[in-house]
């Protein structure tokens, strides 16, 4: 059999995960862990990047992740789960490949400047902001990661990434492999007002979301905003309660809704009770989950010290080559 291929993936832990992180990366490891050999980590150093005004949060935000994390399905025993500020094997590597970076390369990276644009109020002129890619290379050729599981938006990175890789290979022989982006395509789950759901629109649902709260939020969602009256035919493709029956309600009843919107007959508030009855139905394992993990104390700072003994071994035997091949 062929050795099981690597795959890297971080995430920053910035606030609650939601369901557009379910549905966008979390539901992709839950598959990748029983197909590859993951390493999954919380890049709490990435974070700093941007909060290093307010680092107090970054902790917390970490352990509060990775909860929802074994809530949701990822296992310790089949993936490495661990927090990147403990394999320090990552910012060594990070200095190794800075010797070889041109400035230039990371300048025009497009999320450089739309992102210090975006984040007007502190001063991101750092170093470490700058580095935020290098650091991300760093990542994943610690474990010579073959696939590396991001959105779109993360594609520039990755091809910096491979262009870092290929020029330490190119000085210094072959020895790091090229990371590919692995492109998850994604079912569109959009936030309570339509568009993409994310915490700075407060339009969010979070794994954490309590039942009232998630009542509240989907009872006041937009749907067609064509449908004036109960009277008036609806048009599901365009309604947002519609996206998350297609998620979340069974086919069955979601073709049923399909069709007696069309015809109004259904209304807006009976088919957003179904909506808000097929969210909590999904919710409420990982809520229980998540309860009896929390229960367990200490149980997250245990797996993520296990997950970093285990990434650290590997780090360091391919830290060693990079040591090795530099004549260092
Ligand atoms: N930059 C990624 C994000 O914002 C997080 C991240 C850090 C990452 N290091 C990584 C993702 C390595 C993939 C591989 O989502
Ligand atoms: Fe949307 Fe349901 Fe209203 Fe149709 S009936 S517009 S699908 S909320």
């Amino acid at each position: 059999m062929s050795k099981p291929k690597i795959v890297v993936s971080g995430m920053r832990p910035t606030g609650k995960l939601h369901l557009g992180h379910y549905f966008g990366v979390l539901k992709n490891w839950l598959k990748l862990q029983e197909e590859y050999q993951c390493y999954f980590f919380v890049a709490d150093w990435h974070a700093l990047t941007t909060e290093y005004a307010n680092p107090k949060s970054i902790k917390d935000w970490g352990r509060d992740i990775v909860l929802d994390w074994l809530a949701v399905g990822l296992d310790p025993a089949k993936a490495t789960l661990f927090l990147q500020s403990q394999v320090p094997e990552h910012a060594e590597l990070q200095l190794l490949l800075g010797m070889i970076t041109p400035l230039g390369w990371l300048e025009r990276v497009p999320s450089y400047k739309e992102l210090k644009q975006e984040l007007k109020d502190r001063d991101l002129s750092t170093y470490g902001f700058l580095g935020y890619p290098l650091l991300q290379t760093a990542d994943v050729a610690i474990y010579q990661a073959d696939l590396v599981p991001v959105g779109q938006d993360q594609v520039a990175h990755l091809e910096l990434s491979r262009e870092i890789v290929r020029r330490f290979n190119h000085l210094y022989g072959p020895t790091l492999t090229e990371p590919q982006p692995k492109l998850t395509e994604s079912p569109k789950l959009p936030g309570i007002d339509g568009r993409k759901m994310s915490k700075s629109y407060q339009n969010a649902i979070f794994l954490t979301e309590p039942a009232e709260s998630v009542q509240k939020k989907l009872m006041s969602s937009i749907t067609d905003p064509n449908r004036g009256r109960r009277s008036d035919p609806g048009n599901p493709d365009i309604c947002t309660i519609f996206a998350y029956h297609q998620i979340f309600t069974d086919p069955g009843q979601t073709s049923q809704i399909n069709l007696d919107c069309r015809a109004a007959e259904i209304g807006c508030v009976d088919c957003k009770k179904i909506a808000v009855d097929s969210v909590l139905n999904f919710l409420k394992p990982i809520a229980e989950k998540r309860k009896a993990l929390e229960a367990q104390g200490g149980l997250v700072d245990e797996i993520l010290a296990q997950g970093a003994l285990r990434a650290r071994e590997v780090a360091q035997a391919n830290l060693a080559k990079v040591y090795q091949v530099m004549g260092l």
